[in-house]
């Protein structure tokens, strides 16, 4: 079976060490970079942008997984794709021709992502579910870090495990929001393939082990 995948948010870093919180992360058992990128309009908060992405694109030595919390994200695909993105994810809510943007992201040699509100339903992704290298289930609403975990999501993870399963696809479930050790298990078991931890990793004394123990939880 696949390994379950750790992505540490760095929404949650400490900006003013980012270099060390990337290395960090390059040291430890995380599998990926889980990078959200806000606009202040599609969310009420506005994270960072290319500047930014392109000084952790530096330092990063995992995949590195962009989420876009933006309005209209055709505009940007190339731009993420210059700045080394390896995946990129759009919220189904912010896009008018879903299917056109996930064969633009794959044109530019990226895995297409698409992340669901928590008042998105599944079913909404019937057609473009062969489409999808992955699907994000925000279990909060997205904007911010450090929300408690909305417990509906696994129901949602459930529904969609069936659609991929229904449909033959190969798409891979994240987890996005209020992870900790303490549900982990429970979303693994549920279907999850990839848990991004944000708060729970950087606000942690042992960020090392923290993921470490997340990772093995998982995988337990
Ligand atoms: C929320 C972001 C999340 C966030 C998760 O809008 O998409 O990636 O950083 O943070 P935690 O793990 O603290 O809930
Ligand atoms: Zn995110």
């Amino acid at each position: 079976m696949n390994s379950k995948l750790i992505a540490p948010s760095i929404l949650a870093a400490d900006f003013a060490n980012l270099q060390r919180d990337i290395e960090m992360v390059n040291n430890s058992n995380a599998d990926w970079f889980h990078i959200d990128i806000m606009d202040g309009v599609f969310v009420p908060n506005i994270s960072f942008g290319m500047p930014v992405l392109k000084a952790i694109s530096k330092h990063a030595k995992k995949t590195i997984d962009v989420h876009l919390m933006i309005i209209d994200p055709d505009r940007y695909i190339k731009t993420f794709a210059e700045l080394g993105s390896d995946i990129l994810t759009v919220h189904y809510e912010a896009c008018t021709h879903l299917h056109r943007t996930l064969q633009t992201i794959k044109s530019q040699d990226m895995k297409a992502g698409v992340a669901l509100n928590p008042h998105t339903n599944v079913s909404l992704l019937e057609d473009t579910i062969n489409d999808i290298d992955l699907v994000c289930l925000m279990s909060v609403n997205p904007g911010f870090g450090g929300q408690s975990f909305i417990e509906s999501t696994f129901n949602k993870i459930k529904q969609l495990k069936d659609l991929i399963t229904r449909k033959g696809a190969s798409t891979k479930i994240q987890i996005d929001g209020g992870v900790t050790n303490k549900n982990a298990k429970q979303l693994v078991d549920a279907g999850a393939d990839v848990l991004v931890a944000g708060s729970y990793v950087f606000k942690s004394t042992n960020q090392l082990e923290t993921i470490k123990d997340l990772r093995a939880i998982a995988n337990s």
